[in-house]
């Protein structure tokens, strides 16, 4: 009985099977009632009572390695099975209820924004959202006094030499004109930062789309009649503009441009403050003083400016109330913007 145990043992000790079937065919041959160690027990019964003890010692450590045997190759096919069945089938078709992801409310406003200036010509230059002094503030004709370069306002990257984060997409302007020879007739979007309190109405950064348009006979007219268009097509036909005279240090002289308040039609409500009349861009004649500083003959060429805050219009257009949502990414907000 003694050297049954110790083949049994052997037995249990060195099993290799290759199929959860077979440690089923072991687990019945070794363990079930009819089983072999099962036989060894009732063997035991007659076993002489001096090994007795010994022998039922053994015959214990057999069933429990048996045992654990049984169970850790179980488990070993099992968790394989589980592991295939977790894998992902990549010939499987595409799942239907996906759900769309969407555009930024913000790109799609830009987006409109180029699209409605390259139908008459517009490029799209891209600037530096860190920039010198020279091309945030000098070129633009802005005295080294003016309230826009308070450290309230801007915020300094580093004081010497002087850089900082761009206050103002008008930036591009200097580095266009500085390189390119005119005509030029560009817009230029891009992100932009001010030191301010974040509040509905306002943010630390914010988007501007600059346009710039350099050119031998640029008038006035020219500069209402680019605006006019712009503001039909994005708000819609019957949208009036008016231009108010207004000051910007780079260009002389200087209007902003309210639009007929899309919400009310003009008619009067709290977002135009009961005037029918919202501020969308600041815009002007090219100051010539700001040729001169970009190296462009003052006598020769003429131009127009303008820029505008994208938020500004997308709030209008899809009648956001608070800035503040443009930069959370809360998906609730997002997700309204879907396109089919
Ligand atoms: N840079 C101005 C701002 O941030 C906006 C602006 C006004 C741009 C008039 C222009 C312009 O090009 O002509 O407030």
């Amino acid at each position: 009985m003694n050297e049954k145990i110790n083949n049994l043992m052997q037995e249990v000790e060195t099993l290799a099977v290759q199929t959860k079937e077979q440690v089923e065919e072991y687990r019945i041959k070794w363990l079930s009632k009819k089983g072999e160690v099962s036989a060894l027990f009732e063997d035991f019964k007659s076993a002489p009572s001096d090994i007795k003890k010994e022998l039922g010692q053994k015959l214990n450590e057999l069933k429990i390695k048996a045992q654990d045997k049984i169970n850790h190759l179980k488990e070993k096919f099992e968790s394989a099975e589980g592991a295939t069945a977790n894998a992902a089938d990549l010939s499987l078709p595409g799942f239907p209820t996906l759900q769309n992801g969407s555009r930024h409310p913000l790109t799609l406003v830009k987006k409109q924004i180029i699209d409605i200036f390259s139908r008459i010509g517009f490029t799209v230059s891209d600037g530096k959202e860190i920039e010198d002094d020279w091309h945030n503030f000098s070129a633009l004709n802005t005295p080294e006094n003016h309230p826009a370069r308070d450290m309230q306002d801007t915020f300094y990257v580093n004081v010497n030499p002087e850089m900082v984060l761009r206050t103002q997409t008008s930036s591009v302007q200097v580095h266009i004109m500085e390189y390119q020879k005119p005509p030029i007739r560009t817009i230029s979007p891009g992100r932009v930062y001010r030191n301010e309190a974040i509040s509905a109405r306002a943010h630390c950064q914010f988007h501007q789309v600059e346009g710039l348009y350099i050119d031998e006979k640029v008038s006035f007219a020219d500069l209402k009649q680019t605006l006019l268009y712009f503001a039909k097509e994005m708000f819609g036909n019957d949208t009036k503009i008016r231009l108010r005279p207004s000051y910007f240090p780079f260009t002389e002289p200087s209007a902003e441009m309210d639009i007929s308040c899309t919400i009310c039609k003009g008619k009067g409500c709290n977002v135009c403050k009961y005037t029918g009349w919202v501020e969308i861009l600041g815009c002007g004649m090219v100051d010539p003083q700001v040729l001169i500083n970009c190296k462009i003959d003052e006598n020769k060429f003429k131009g127009f400016a303008f820029g505008m805050g994208i938020e500004r219009i997308a709030m209008l257009k899809y009648e956001i109330k608070d800035l503040r949502l443009f930069f959370e990414n809360d998906v609730r907000f997002l997700k309204q913007f879907t396109s089919a």
